[in-house]
């Protein structure tokens, strides 16, 4: 039977990758048994051979476009022309969804010295919510928001991460990304339980899952202390804690679909195949639990 698929905007039942370039061609080649593939498209704008195989491999896999090149958070507003051509490459791979950091730099990877977070409050909400207008609008879809990894609380702040991500969703109607990698740093980070954080997330808004690896590192700001902060690198495999912490979120949020992001050191495909199995195999123990686990809170 041919894997093509009928439709474009079939969800998917199973994990997928975060499709990086030194993997375009053997996945087209290969065709690897994920449930679907999320790309950066930024990558794919300036390279012709690459977006032909990308609008390729959307024949066979519902595709996902998670942006790093949009930032609904920046004060300088959103780039017409960049939403612009991301709407040409959009239209022509018809993804299931599309994606992109509550981010306040421009710049993916540009994270902690760069990454300056605005404060949770009033005026941070409505410019918000007016650039997440502006990016729908261009792309004529709607655009999911995902929490960002933190380093830093900013004292100017009325509200905690947790209550300004409800507020985006009650007054926008956005759909969320849950990074359960970056709950699980922030909390470290912040100092706080990710459990709660999860259990306090609207479920009904959760569309999708990310699920990467970070990198402990000495805090620039306290040197020489023990607490280490933990960057966002997406550089090393998927930790117990954060596997543990997925399957929490899997029984708080039912089947959401997950993508493994692996971003820099990137590994073999078979490597990141092993991730997806993994998740896989998570989702399907939790779909076997008795139903009363779900809503336990205990860990
Ligand atoms: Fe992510």
């Amino acid at each position: 039977m041919a894997v093509t698929l009928t439709s474009h905007h079939r969800m998917p039942h199973a994990a997928g990758i975060g499709l990086r370039l030194p993997h375009l061609a053997e996945v087209t080649a290969t065709l690897p048994a994920v449930g679907w593939l999320e790309i950066h498209p930024e990558n794919f704008l300036a390279n012709p051979h690459a977006a032909e195989l990308l609008i390729e491999l959307s024949h066979h896999y519902p595709i996902s476009v998670h942006t790093v090149g949009i930032s609904i958070g920046s004060v300088e507003g959103i780039d017409k022309a960049h939403l612009t051509r991301l709407r040409a490459l959009v239209d022509a791979v018809e993804p299931v969804l599309v994606s992109g950091h509550l981010a306040w730099s421009t710049h993916e990877g540009a994270y902690l010295n760069d990454l300056l977070p605005l404060p949770y409050d009033e005026a941070t909400l409505r410019l918000l919510a007016e650039h997440l207008d502006r990016v729908q609008d261009g792309l004529g879809r709607p655009y999911i928001v995902e929490n960002p990894s933190s380093y830093v609380a900013l004292a100017t702040s009325t509200m905690t991460e947790l209550e300004f991500l409800n507020e985006l969703v009650h007054r926008t109607g956005c759909q969320l990304l849950c990074d359960v990698s970056n709950v699980y740093l922030s909390g470290h980070n912040m100092g706080y339980d990710p459990y709660p954080f999860i259990d306090g997330l609207p479920a009904g808004a959760i569309a999708e899952l990310h699920l990467g690896g970070f990198t402990p590192e000495e805090d620039e700001a306290s040197p020489g202390s023990e607490q280490q902060l933990y960057v966002d690198t997406h550089a090393t495999p998927i930790t117990e804690p954060v596997w543990a912490l997925y399957a929490h979120a899997l029984r708080r949020f039912g089947s959401a679909p997950t993508i493994i992001e692996w971003d820099s050191d990137i590994p073999a495909l078979a490597t990141l195949l092993g991730e997806v199995a993994r998740a896989d195999a998570v989702g399907a123990e939790v779909r076997q639990e008795p139903q009363q686990q779900h809503h336990a809170h205990a860990h």
